[in-house]
């Protein structure tokens, strides 16, 4: 007898085989002739199997007859061809063991739809609903192309570390990370004696990885870090975590232009995996999530992005006409309502800005000749707004100097860094593209909560 996964069963080509299948019930219907129906389904798809459980089976009364969603079995049996419309195979049982009841009195996932909100409160059965079941696979699916991408053109995946001593962004939204007692905290006259601390001075969850990777890509060409990252930044939105996943390739040789080039091929690639690889996934979410979820995808897959100097964009939206909360003025960081606007309204596709003023932009980022702009570059996408930041880097040492004392950064406490542009200075630009911002537009999902399986922001770290 072969084990295997619903999406197997559900095959034609399994049809005739004695197979072995485990998973867990999703609805049990009984039948006047004397036998049950049962759909059962293990991740492995969208999809259930319909499983025939027949009166004959010894624990039919017994057990059969009693199960319930959430119930988890093993069932022994023939694939056959299905006569029922909308599914290709059923299984005949010839056994059915019961692992674990669910209690229908108890068990918090009825048939019922659920909403979002509530199912947040249920982040350990939340998986096994069809929407987050499907969330799962997509972003595994992301996950998955992002490593092929860049192996298959030759990027090496490097890990910087999770805690740090120097803030990437210069945001100063970082968490402390330390092993003092809060209650009794060593002080050296009105400051924290970090001394005392477990790495001898103040350490940070870290906001991004580009520094460390920029370390790698200025010896080993490209690269790329895939980890979480942390920002305590206080925002209670629809498109921000404390906790969120970041990929960050970063390559020397490349200039702006190359770096806009590599980010749209990159998010194509992905969004036409996500249609290939999960079609079943992506079915469900086009009719249950946002009806334009298929059509969007398709559509970035085959569009050539638009590039719009920061300068140009705020000129268009100047003379948009369009009423906007807060008003656009050259200098001004873009709110996501104007992010929306150029994606949603002006150009109906992703938009990729550069050139921002320096003012509104890191330390790190390449000082273009007017002195004003960086060479800086955001890809914006419908819905969700900015989906990758990145820019090419400052490889001058006096001019990376100077923006740090611009920004009240100490170069001294950056001097590795600085060493890079020391010894064997080199051209070179990245990117970060954030993971569950791209799950929220490839699925439809509104909510970034709702995308990453235990979410972290202000006031909530359950589970
Ligand atoms: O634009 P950001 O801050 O860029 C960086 O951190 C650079 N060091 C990246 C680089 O050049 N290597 O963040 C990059 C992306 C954003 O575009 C967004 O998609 C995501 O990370 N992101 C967040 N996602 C969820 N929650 C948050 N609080 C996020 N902050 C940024
Ligand atoms: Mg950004």
């Amino acid at each position: 007898m072969e084990k295997m996964t619903v999406a197997q069963a559900r095959d034609v080509s399994a049809v005739g085989k004695q197979i072995l299948l485990q998973g867990w019930v999703r609805t049990r219907r009984d039948s006047k002739g004397g036998f049950s129906f049962l759909e059962l389904n293990d991740g492995s798809c969208f999809g259930n199997v319909q499983v025939v459980a027949d009166g004959k089976l010894p624990n039919y009364e017994s057990e059969v007859k009693k199960l319930n969603a959430g119930a988890s079995i093993s069932v022994a049996g023939e694939v056959r061809a299905s006569p029922a419309q909308g599914q290709p195979t059923e299984v005949h049982a010839q056994s059915v063991t019961v692992h674990g009841w669910a209690d229908p009195e108890t068990y918090a996932l009825q048939k019922k739809r659920h909403s979002f909100e509530f199912l947040r409160t249920l982040a350990h059965l939340r998986p096994r609903t069809n929407t987050f079941g499907a969330v799962a696979r997509v972003r595994n699916c992301i996950c998955r192309s992002i490593h092929e991408f860049f192996q298959e053109q030759g990027f090496l995946y490097v890990h910087p570390p999770i805690i740090t001593a120097s803030d990437c962004e210069g945001a100063g939204q970082m968490f402390k990370v330390t092993t003092l007692d809060l209650a009794k905290v060593p002080q050296q006259g009105p400051a924290v004696d970090h001394t005392q601390d477990f790495f001898g001075r103040p350490t940070y969850l870290t906001v991004s990885g580009q520094l460390e990777a920029e370390i790698f890509a200025c010896s080993l060409g490209k690269v790329y870090t895939f980890g979480p990252t942390f920002r305590a930044e206080n925002s209670n939105t629809s498109r921000h975590l404390a906790e969120f996943w970041m990929v960050e390739p970063e390559m020397a040789f490349f200039d702006l232009t190359d770096n806009m080039d590599l980010a749209e091929a990159f998010l194509k690639r992905i969004f036409r995996d996500v249609l290939e690889r999960c079609s079943e996934d992506m079915k469900f979410f086009n009719e249950r999530i946002d009806q334009t979820a298929i059509a969007t995808l398709e559509g970035v897959a085959n569009s050539q992005f638009v590039r719009l100097s920061y300068t140009e964009a705020v000129d268009l939206l100047q003379k948009s006409g369009a009423t906007f909360e807060f008003p656009v003025a050259w200098g001004n960081d873009l709110q996501a309502e104007h992010e929306r606007y150029l994606t949603e309204q002006t150009f109906k596709k992703p938009v990729i800005l550069f050139d921002y003023p320096s003012k509104i932009k890191p330390f790190y980022m390449r000082v273009n000749d007017d002195g004003k702009t960086v060479r800086a570059m955001d890809v914006l996408v419908p819905r969700v707004g900015e989906i990758i930041g990145g820019s090419q880097r400052e490889e001058r040492l006096d001019v990376l100097e100077r923006r740090m004392r611009e920004q009240n950064l100490n170069p001294e406490s950056y001097w590795w860094y600085l060493d890079l542009r020391r010894y064997g200075t080199v051209p070179h630009s990245g990117f970060g593209l954030g993971l569950e911002r791209t799950i929220q537009f490839a699925t439809g999902m509104a909510n970034i909560r709702d995308v990453i399986p235990f979410p972290r922001t202000p006031g909530s770290a359950d589970f």
